[in-house]
Order: structure tokens, then sequence, then C-alpha cells
């Protein structure tokens, strides 16, 4: 691979704005220069960047290509979804690997390389689910740990599915602490959501509304506070994931603040839509996701970006996890299998294309973060969190070319008819934003430019993932 030079735009890291010009050779930033002219640095090819910001690759650490749910699969393939993040200027994603009931952990991280090997347009990782926690299990973390899995998915919700106890979560926990490895928890209360769930289904309460309605944000608070106290008695290192209501929040604030190795990501769902969008009968299915999208008027959104402003919240990531409202031309029936039960709905939502341009446009340009704190939460924070910075995450001489030109001005309207997820509707349909991902590269490579994809499956590659650099 020859040499490209980004010319006259305005370079944006988490510390710092400087108009610059970027030399890449091969995959990686070799310099970042006030002007390359002045110092004669020539390349292969020029990309003008002039009145554009140039920014480090987005970063997503929770999306599920193809992940078994509910008797489906997640719409986007690892080919689909990775080629619809790039589209949207993210250039690495971490992918959870899962490990069903009674299977190998190990044999599941094969099964989800096997997937994932030459279909990817960026580079990946993958996060453990352990779904069966026994001695092999917990023998086969430090195995996956060398791999480069280095953080394991828990869930305190979905009893029956991928549900762990808290004798199991406390197992993991000290593993995970013994080997350096993060737990990221999906904390909700499942077993008592499940009751809520249950009574509603029986007084004939069978619309989506239901499942916000059932899942109540107090039970999320519960599961945060007691997944911090199992951290803190294991000595394990904690990550949050997918927060959405104030009462979690508030349990990470006050882990935070008393010194402790608690982390948390929020999404753009959690920012941008709320409880209203699970009404409109079964139209509110396009919006079942676990946790469920929180009431406005109790404040859960505006205390979301509250703490992405105080770090409270270190990372916004998408949870891409999309579901047709019609039949998938490969999975087949999605969201329609709750059609008369909300608890049938498979969980989750697309997003992966759509987290950069809705995070810059709701926080950069209502003024509600800086640039350099929308490359941190977006980028950088990511990176650092699970393994995989200065490798990835930011602009720096050594990094891997991994870049974004977006045009801070640019208008457009979101809409599932010019989206390139494999999904057929667009959460945010008819969104107009401001500030548009014009040119991407991935390892020094011009994957979008001109509306074109110029990338091709395989382009993106294993990331063996190092140990967090948050702790
Ligand atoms: O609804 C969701 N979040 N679906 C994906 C699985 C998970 O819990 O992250
Ligand atoms: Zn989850
Ligand atoms: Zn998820």
């Amino acid at each position: 691979m020859g040499s490209l030079l980004i010319k006259n735009g305005i370079v944006v890291t988490a510390t710092g704005t400087t108009a610059a010009d970027v030399l890449v050779r091969g995959s990686r930033v070799v310099a970042i220069v006030a002007s390359a002219d002045d110092l004669g640095l020539t390349a292969d090819r020029t990309v003008d960047a002039a009145g554009r910001l140039v920014i480090p690759g987005g970063v997503d650490v929770h999306t599920h290509m193809e992940l078994p749910f509910g008797g489906t699969f997640a719409a986007d393939t690892f080919e689909t979804g990775t080629r619809a993040a790039a589209w949207g200027g993210t250039t690495t994603i971490v992918d959870f690997a899962v490990q069903t009931k009674g299977e190998s952990a190990m044999d599941g991280y094969e099964r989800w390389m096997a997937k994932a090997e030459g279909e990817c347009a960026i580079d990946y990782g993958f996060h453990m689910i352990t779904g069966d926690i026994n001695e092999q299990t917990l023998k086969e973390m430090d195995m996956l740990v060398d791999e480069g899995v280095t953080s394991f998915k828990m869930f305190m919700a979905y009893p029956g599915l991928f549900y762990s106890d808290d004798g199991e979560i406390v197992l993991a926990m000290q593993k995970a602490a013994e080997n350096g490895s993060v737990i990221a928890m999906h904390a909700e209360n499942g077993i008592a959501i499940d009751v809520f769930v249950n009574q509603a289904l029986a007084r004939g309460e069978t619309d989506p509304i239901y499942h916000g309605l059932a899942r109540k944000s107090v039970l999320e608070g519960e599961a945060t506070h007691r997944s911090i106290r199992l951290a803190e008695v294991t000595g394990a290192t904690l990550y949050i994931v997918h927060l959405s209501a104030v009462e979690a929040l508030d349990e990470v604030i006050r882990a935070r603040d008393e010194g402790r190795k608690v982390f948390a990501e929020t999404c753009p769902q959690y920012l941008f839509l709320d409880l209203e969008d699970l009404g409109n009968g079964f139209e509110g299915a396009k919006y079942v996701c676990s946790p469920p999208l929180r009431d406005r008027a109790a404040g859960h959104q505006r205390r979301l970006w509250r703490g992405l402003q105080t770090n409270d919240l270190q990372v916004v990531s998408t949870d891409h996890c999309p579901f047709c409202m019609g039949n998938h031309h490969t999975f087949g029936t999605q969201k329609q299998l709750g059609r008369d039960n909300f608890a049938a709905i498979p969980n989750g939502m697309p997003g992966v294309e759509n987290r950069m341009e809705l995070i810059f446009d709701g926080g950069v340009g209502q003024g509600r973060i800086s640039v350099n704190r929308f490359v941190e939460i977006t980028a950088t924070a990511p990176a650092k969190m699970f393994g995989m910075f200065p490798q990835k995450g930011t602009i720096a001489v050594g990094s891997d070319a991994d870049i974004v030109i977006l045009g801070p001005n640019r208008t457009h309207t979101i809409s599932a008819e010019t989206h390139h997820m494999d999904v057929d509707y667009s959460a945010y349909e008819g969104r107009k934003v401001t500030g548009k991902v014009e040119v991407v590269m991935s390892k020094g490579k011009v994957i979008i430019e001109d509306g074109q994809y110029l990338g091709a499956k395989g382009d993106g590659e294993y990331l063996r993932r190092g140990h967090s650099m948050m702790l």
C-alpha cells in the first residue's frame, strides 16, 4: 500500500484541535505536521480536507451481528453490518461471541471467529458472552484472554437464555479479577422483570408499550447496584453496558466517587428516543430493546447527557442488534414473532451506521459536548476501555490510519431508504442531522468517498485486544 496525505483539515483528537496535515504510509499514520508543503512532504495521493474535521474512526464496542435471539437472528451479517458501520464513520467494532448453555466457551468463540473471518469491512474484536459458568468455562476465560478476548458479558436479565445468577457472577468476577479482564454487565433484574411481564400478559397487555412499562427503571438500578457490590467483593473491573436509567447512573456515580473500577456506556437510543416511541400499537416493536426506552419526563435522557459531560459515563456504543419489521430475506420472521405478545419480540434495534452522526449532531451541534469530548466518547475511551489504544481511537504517529473526514455543516436526513444496514426500517427515520461522514479510511485504505463504498469484504481483520487501559 502506498502513501496518502490528508491536507488542510482540522485534526481533532480527545485532547486537542489543530489545523494540520496527516501523512499516512501503508496502514499507519507517520506524521502530523502544520504544513506538509513547508516540510516538502509528498505522497502518492492527496485528499483535501479543507473546511472539514479529520477525526479518528469511530470505535463501537457493542454490536451484535447475526446474534441468535428469540428464534431468529439479528439481521445484519458481519459483512453487511461492518460495511454499514463504515458508511457511518465507524472503523472498529467489538461484537459478542456467544457461549450457549452446555457448550464450551472456546467452541463458541471459534464459531464466532468463523462467522466473521473474511467477511468484515473494518477491524473487529470479540467480547465473550459467558452463558454457562462452570469449572471448564472459568479455565477457558484464561485461554480467551490469550486469544485477545479480554472482556466477558454477563446477563442479570433474560432468565432461561443468557442469564447468570449471583453465584455464577461471583465466580466469573473472581476469575476476571485474577486474569485482568473486564466484566461487561447487562444489569436488569430479569427474575423480577419476568413477574411483571407475565402479569401484564395475563391482563391481556400484549402491545410493545408494555415491554417498556414492565421493565422498570428501578430494576435496572437494583441490578446495577448489585453488580457493583459483587465487583467490589471480588475485585473485578466492571463495565455496565447500555445504561438507560437515572437509577443505574446514580449507582455508577456513587461507585466512581468511592474510587471503584466501575465504568459505563450508554447508547444513542437512550439519548434520543423515549417510551413514547414504544406506543402506536405494533409500530412500537421497532423500538423494543432491553433495557427499554425510558420516560422522558422522568429525566433519564437529560441525566444521561449530563453523565457524558461529567465523565460518569465514558462511552457511547450502539448495541446494534437489528430485526426486520417484515421478514428478513435470510433469517425469516423477525419482530412479527411478537405480534400478539410483546415478550416474544426479538430485543434490539439498528444503529451502527448512525452513532457518529447522531452524537455529533445531538452532542456537538446542540452545544452539549465539545468536539474533543465527542471523539473521546465515540473512539478514544472505548479503545482504551477494551485494550485497543493507541492502535485504535486516536490520530497519532504510529496509530492505525483509521480516519474519518467529517463535513461539520452538511445536513442530511436519516432514512431506511438510504441507509446501508440490512434492516427494513430506521429507528431515526426522518431525523435531520448536521454533520456528515464524507471520507472513511481503514488502515490507510479509502473505503468511503464521494458516496461510494470502495472497500471489500475481508479488509477487516481480527483484533487481538489487550487489557483495559482504564484501570
Ligand atoms: O435489546 C437488546 N439490547 N438486544 C441485544 C442483546 C443485549 O441485551 O444486549
Ligand atoms: Zn444486553
Ligand atoms: Zn447488546
